[in-house]
C-alpha cells in the first residue's frame, strides 16, 4: 500500500448566518494516499467548497473549524496564519472555478508565476523564469515564451485555466485541490483540462482532490469518490465500486439522474425536492429519500463497512 498523504478526521466547519450557526461541514472523514485522485461530489450546498477551504485555512471570517486534517502527518487545522501562508502554494495548492478571478489582470503571466517561486523557493529571477516556462509547457501551453509576456485577457479561458494550474503546480505541492476547475469552460476544453490533472499527478503533485457536481467527470478521471450531502459524508468508495455497487440511497439517486450512453431508453430520474438541511441529528437526505425509515429523523446514521474501502452512512444496512 502506498503512503498516507492526507488524513481527515471528524472535520467540521460552522459558519455564522443570520439564522444562527450553519454546520456547512459536519463529521467528515476521509484519507488520501500518495498518487490518488479523490473526487468529492454532491449537489450545490453540500459543503464541498467549505471542506476544501478548511484544508487551505481559508474559511470565511467568523467561521469555526474543528476536527483534524493531517498532511504527511502534520496537523493543518488550527495552524497559525503565518505557517498556513507558507504552506499554501507550496505544499497545498488550489485551482479555483474561475481562472479570470484567480489571475491578476494587471500583471503579465510571467510575473504571476515567478513571484510564487521567488516567495516559496527564493529562486533568482533567471532560474524562476526558466522553471515557469517549463511549467507552462508541462500544462500544454506550447508557446510558453509568448504566454509569459501576455496579460490574462490576451489568453482564452482554457489557456487561463492552464496558467492557474501551472501556478498551483510550480512548487510541486503534495496536495492539489481543484474546485470545479472546468465549469466555466466549454466542453471540449473541460475534457482537456481534466485529462491534464490526471496526467500531471505523481510527477507534478502528490495527490489530488477534485470537487465537482459531475459524477461522469469523476468516473473518467478519479480513483475514489466521496459523496456529500448537507455537509455530511454519505458514501466513500472506489469509483468502479460506487458506480456498480453504490449503497447509499443518495448515491443511487445521483446515479439515476445521470444520462446513460449505454441505455438511452432508461431516461433520467431527477432527485425529487431541493437540496436542504433539515435540523436534528438524523440523515440530512431524509426529506428526499424514498427509502427513509423512522430512525432517519432522530438518530445519526451508522457508518457501514460495506466492503473493504467502501463506507456508507445509512440506517439501511441490507443489500440494495
Ligand atoms: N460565506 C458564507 N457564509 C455563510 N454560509 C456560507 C458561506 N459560504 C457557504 N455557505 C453555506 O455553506 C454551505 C456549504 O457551502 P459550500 O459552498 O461548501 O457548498 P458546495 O458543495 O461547494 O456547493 P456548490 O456546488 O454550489 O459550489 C451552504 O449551505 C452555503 O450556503
Ligand atoms: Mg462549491
Amino acid at each position: 500500500m502506498s503512503e498516507l498523504l492526507l488524513e481527515v478526521e471528524d472535520l467540521g466547519v460552522s459558519l455564522p448566518t443570520s439564522s444562527g450557526q450553519l454546520h456547512a461541514v459536519d463529521s467528515l472523514g476521509f484519507s488520501l494516499r500518495e498518487g490518488e485522485l479523490l473526487g468529492i461530489v454532491g449537489e450545490s450546498g453540500s459543503g464541498k467548497t467549505q471542506t476544501a477551504l478548511a484544508l487551505m485555512g481559508l474559511t470565511p471570517a467568523g467561521s469555526r473549524v474543528s476536527g483534524s486534517a493531517r498532511l504527511d502527518g502534520e496537523e493543518l487545522i488550527g495552524r497559525p496564519e503565518a505557517e498556513l501562508n507558507d504552506l499554501r502554494g507550496d505544499r497545498i495548492a488550489m485551482v479555483f472555478q474561475d481562472p479570470q478571478a484567480a489571475l491578476n489582470p494587471y500583471l503579465r503571466i510571467g510575473v504571476q508565476l515567478t513571484e510564487v517561486l521567488e516567495q516559496h523557493r527564493e529562486l533568482d529571477a533567471v532560474t524562476a523564469a526558466k522553471r515557469a516556462t517549463e511549467m507552462l509547457q508541462a500544462v500544454g501551453l506550447d508557446d510558453s515564451e509568448r504566454c509569459m509576456r501576455s496579460y490574462p485577457h490576451q489568453l482564452s479561458g482554457g489557456m487561463r485555466q492552464r496558467v492557474t494550474i501551472a501556478i498551483a503546480l510550480l512548487c510541486r505541492p503534495r496536495l492539489l485541490i481543484a474546485d470545479e476547475p472546468t465549469t466555466a469552460l466549454d466542453v471540449t476544453v473541460q475534457a482537456q483540462i481534466l485529462g491534464l490533472l490526471r496526467v500531471l499527478k505523481g510527477s507534478h503533485y502528490g495527490a489530488g482532490l477534485l470537487i465537482t457536481h459531475d459524477l461522469a467527470v469523476v468516473a473518467e478521471i478519479c480513483d475514489r469518490v466521496l459523496v456529500m450531502y448537507g455537509g455530511k459524508p454519505m458514501e466513500l468508495a472506489a469509483v468502479d465500486r460506487l458506480f456498480h455497487n453504490g449503497h447509499h440511497p443518495y448515491t443511487r439517486a445521483l446515479l439515476r439522474s445521470l444520462p446513460r450512453l449505454d441505455r438511452p431508453e432508461s431516461g433520467l430520474v431527477p432527485i425529487p425536492g431541493q437540496p436542504g438541511r433539515p435540523t436534528g441529528a438524523g440523515c440530512p437526505f431524509r426529506p428526499r429519500c424514498a427509502e427513509r425509515l423512522e430512525q432517519c429523523a432522530a438518530v445519526v446514521p451508522p457508518r457501514l463497512d460495506i466492503a473493504p474501502g467502501h463506507l456508507s452512512y445509512c440506517h439501511r444496512s441490507g443489500p440494495n
